[in-house]
C-alpha cells in the first residue's frame, strides 16, 4: 500500500519511530486485508484546531476529536482511461495533540496511540464500523489482529505491563518521566468513547462478507478478562502442557485441556511420530487422559485448545469426532496471544456420526 504521510502541525514533535510504527501498523492492515500494492492512502497529522474545523465542517460537530477518516467515494470518481492504476482509499486525519494526550491518559504513549488511531481509521476506510455492539466487536478484533503483527496489541501491552518491562514502555512512551504510568487499558477507552467520536466523515460502503465473521461466541478483549476462573485455569494448564509437545517434525506445539463436571482438569499436548500418520493431536491426548482416569462420555463440560496461531486454534476433524463421542458441549478455541472463541460442538461438527446411527 502506498502511504502518503505528511506532518502538517507544529505543536507536537512526533518522533521518527512513531511515524515508522504508524506506517507499519497501516501496512499490517493492508496485508491482512490483501489490499493491492497500488492502494493509496493519505495520512496527515494536524493540530486540535484544524481537526476541530474539519469535524465542524464535515460532520457538524463543533469540537475537536482524535481522528477523522475521509473515504473517497469511488462511485463519484470519474474513470480516467489510461490514468494511473492507483486506487485511492481516502484520507486519515489525526490530531497529534490529542494523540499525545490520549497516549498519556491510557498509559501507553504517543507512538502506540498514533498507531492505534491510524489502524482504527484505515479500518473505517475499509468499511468497518462501531456504531452497533457486534460491529464494534468485529472492528476491535481487526484492530488487535493488525496491532499484534507489530507487537502493539492490547495483549502485548498487558503482557509487558505484567512483566513491568520498562524498556518496552520507554520505546513507546515519549514522556515517560513526567507522566506516571497508569494501569489504564482499552477498557477505559471503550467506556469513554461516544459512538460518534470516531465516526467516518463519509460513510464507506459496508462489506457484507465481514458480517459472516460475527461468530456468536466471539469474545472481545474485555470478555476474555471477565471469563470465569475455570476457563483461565484451563487456558493456563493447556499452555503449560503445550510446552511438553513432542513436535520434531512440525515444530507446531499445541496444548489442550478438558474440564469435567467434577471440576477436574486433564491436559494434553500433541505427540508426533516419524510415521506421520501416528501423530496424535493435543485435544485427543487430553480427552484420552481423562478417559484413562475414569472419565466417561457426558462428563466433560468443556475442552480448550491453544497453539501459536494468528487467529484462534481450530481443532482438526478427527478431534471433533472424538469430542462428539465424549459429548463435550463447549469448545474454547484459543491461541497463545490470549484470543478466545467459544463454540458449541454442533457448530464445529454438525451431522456428526454417532453410535445410535448403527446401534
Ligand atoms: N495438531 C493438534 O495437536 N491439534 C489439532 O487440532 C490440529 C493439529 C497437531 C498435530 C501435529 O503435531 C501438528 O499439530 C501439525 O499438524
Amino acid at each position: 500500500m502506498i502511504i502518503n504521510f505528511s506532518d502538517d502541525q507544529d505543536e507536537v514533535k512526533v518522533p521518527e519511530e512513531a511515524v515508522k510504527l504508524l506506517k507499519r501498523g497501516l501496512q499490517a492492515v493492508a496485508k491482512l486485508h490483501k489490499l493491492p500494492a497500488k492502494t493509496e492512502v493519505s495520512v496527515s497529522l494536524v493540530n486540535d484546531e484544524v481537526i476541530h474545523i474539519l469535524n465542524k465542517d464535515y460532520r457538524g460537530i463543533d469540537r475537536s476529536t482524535d481522528v477523522l477518516s475521509f473515504a473517497l467515494d469511488e462511485a463519484e470518481e470519474p474513470q480516467e482511461i489510461g490514468g494511473p492504476e492507483t486506487h485511492l482509499l481516502g484520507d486519515i486525519i489525526i490530531s497529534a495533540e490529542t494523540a499525545v494526550r490520549q497516549g498519556k491518559e491510557y498509559g501507553h504513549g504517543l507512538n502506540r496511540e498514533l498507531v492505534y488511531l491510524g489502524v482504527h481509521s484505515l479500518l473505517h476506510l475499509l468499511g468497518y464500523d462501531h456504531m452497533k455492539q457486534d460491529d464494534k466487536a468485529v472492528m476491535r478484533e481487526e484492530e488487535e489482529k493488525a496491532l499484534r503483527r507489530i507487537h502493539l496489541s492490547q495483549a502485548d501491552l498487558d503482557r509487558f505491563a505484567d512483566k513491568r518491562d520498562p524498556e518496552h514502555f520507554s520505546a513507546t512512551v515519549i514522556d515517560a518521566t513526567s507522566e506516571k504510568q497508569t494501569a489504564k487499558t482499552e477498557k477505559d477507552r471503550k467506556s469513554k468513547e461516544k459512538p460518534s467520536e470516531r465516526m467516518k466523515a463519509i460513510k464507506p460502503k459496508q462489506d457484507k462478507s465481514k458480517e459472516q465473521k460475527r461468530g456468536e461466541g466471539t469474545m472481545g478483549r474485555d470478555d476474555i478478562k471477565k471469563t470465569d476462573k475455570m476457563i483461565k485455569k484451563l487456558y493456563k494448564k493447556a499452555l503449560k502442557t503445550r510446552e511438553n509437545a513432542y513436535v520434531p517434525f512440525s515444530k507446531f506445539k499445541v496444548g489442550a485441556a478438558v474440564l469435567t463436571k467434577a471440576g477436574d482438569i486433564y491436559t494434553g499436548c500433541n505427540v508426533e511420530n516419524s510415521s506421520f500418520g501416528l501423530t496424535v493431536c493435543a485435544e485427543r491426548v487430553a480427552m484420552f487422559t481423562a478417559a484413562a482416569a475414569g472419565v466417561h462420555p457426558g462428563e466433560i463440560t468443556m475442552l480448550l485448545v491453544a497453539a501459536d496461531t494468528e487467529d484462534v486454534t481450530s481443532p482438526c476433524g478427527a478431534c471433533r469426532q472424538v469430542m462428539a463421542e465424549f459429548e463435550i458441549p463447549a469448545i474454547v478455541m484459543a491461541n497463545v496471544h490470549g484470543d478466545m472463541r467459544v463454540v458449541k460442538l454442533e457448530e464445529l461438527l454438525p451431522f456428526s456420526f454417532k453410535a445410535e446411527d448403527f446401534a
